[in-house]
């Protein structure tokens, strides 16, 4: 399922956008935006055909399908052991909106989020563009330990919320479960809802453990908004769909409220839904032998990746990204994106305050969502350029 005969680069380059193969010039690899090259499990186009035939499209409940609910739920149960009511989650355009409408439903002007720094761009995104302050808590990439000292000392009474990406995009970060015991102990003692996006908690890479920190506990469940996402473990970034899930009937409301879903000016599309469900119900094993072959790959780009001079990469736990140092190479980000980009025709992400915060700079980020045979001739090219 995940041999380079199945990646269908003709396809690629009209459909996947967003810095991948139908943006970039003719002949570079883009190893950049998250997204998989392989085709989506066969279940999920069926159960679209299968919907489709009806020909009928009407209008969904504004709190989702039935059955998109109640396969979320039983997810949520039984692979991340949380206490899950199906009557509090619902489906959003994408885990970005999801990520969005929480930012709108618990901040105010001038109230203080915090964020990992570095992260992915959406968080301080969703939370400025609601008139909030985004204040972030540095974390060193380049290794997995934590000192959570520092994070209680950014709390002020302007604060409202702590954002959890966890696994951590781009450092491929999985907290521990102490980890998290201590971030939700700060959160329920200073009343601070915590934002904990999950898009990468399937893609966790042995021995790391994943624990959903709505899962310790009724005290930090009920401080906890859990977003999730299909784009990262299925492949179905353009179908645009993702969950909310709040933990008791207030939070939930505000969340409904914010999201407009009522008024159908948004809302996640039916189709959408019927193919996440599908991925739910039926792809678990396409899911399991995707990680393994991520897991293969994780190690082939580190590997690669410390064999260059200049560069050094931890192993990410989660996520299906690298993040290389490259500081000790002399140039910046930037510039070592573009000489990738112009002599090795390889694109990357370089580490820039936009995307990540400023702890990604000095950075580069490589997705390895691809086959073997491309990843490997990405990386010829790259060491051809550099050695
Ligand atoms: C941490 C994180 N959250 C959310 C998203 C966005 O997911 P979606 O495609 O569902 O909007 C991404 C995509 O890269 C991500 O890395």
């Amino acid at each position: 399922m995940f041999h380079s005969s199945t990646v269908d680069l003709a396809i690629l380059k009209q459909r996947a956008y967003n810095l991948r193969w139908a943006t970039v010039p003719e002949g570079v690899i883009p190893l950049t935006a998250a997204d998989p090259d392989f085709p989506c499990a066969v279940e999920i186009s069926e159960a679209i055909k299968e919907y489709s035939g009806s020909r009928y499209f009407s209008y969904g409940p504004p709190d989702g399908l039935p059955v998109f609910k109640e396969s979320m739920a039983g997810y949520f149960r039984n692979k991340r052991g949380i206490n899950a009511d199906a009557a509090f989650i619902f489906p959003v355009d994408s885990a970005a909106f999801g990520i969005y409408i929480t930012c709108k439903a618990f901040l105010n002007t001038g109230d203080e989020a915090i964020i990992f720094d570095p992260v992915d761009f959406l968080f301080r995104y969703s939370v400025e563009s609601v008139g909030g302050v985004a204040v972030p808590f540095s974390i060193p990439a380049g290794t997995n330990a934590l000192d959570f000292s520092g994070l209680e000392e950014l709390v002020t009474t302007r604060t409202k919320m702590i954002c959890l990406c966890n696994p951590l995009n781009p450092t491929g970060k999985v907290f521990t479960k102490e980890e998290l015991l201590q971030l939700g102990s700060i959160a329920v003692k200073h009343n601070l809802i915590i934002l904990s996006d999950e898009i990468w908690s399937d893609i966790v890479f042995q021995p790391a453990v994943y624990t959903s920190i709505a899962s310790l506990g009724d005290e930090i469940r009920n401080t906890t908004v859990t977003v999730t996402g299909f784009s990262k473990s299925y492949g179905l970034a353009g179908l645009r769909i993702g969950a909310v899930m709040a933990s008791n009937q207030v939070h939930f409301q505000r969340l409904i409220d914010a999201s407009l879903h009522g008024s159908t000016i948004h809302g996640a599309n039916v189709v959408s839904q019927i193919a996440a469900t599908a991925a739910l119900d039926k792809c678990e094993y396409w899911l399991s032998g995707f990680i393994s072959h991520l897991q293969a790959m994780r190690d082939l780009t580190v590997n690669n990746l410390n064999s260059i001079r200049g560069f050094s990469c931890i192993a990410p736990e989660g996520c299906y990204v690298a993040f290389a140092n490259i500081t000790a190479t002399g140039k910046t980000s930037i510039e070592m994106s573009e000489i990738l980009l112009n002599e090795a025709k390889v694109r990357v992400v370089p580490g820039m305050k936009e995307w990540f915060g400023e702890g990604a700079n000095g950075f580069i980020r490589v997705s390895f969502a691809t086959s073997e045979e491309i990843l490997q001739q990405a990386f010829d090219r790259i060491k051809t350029t550099l050695l």
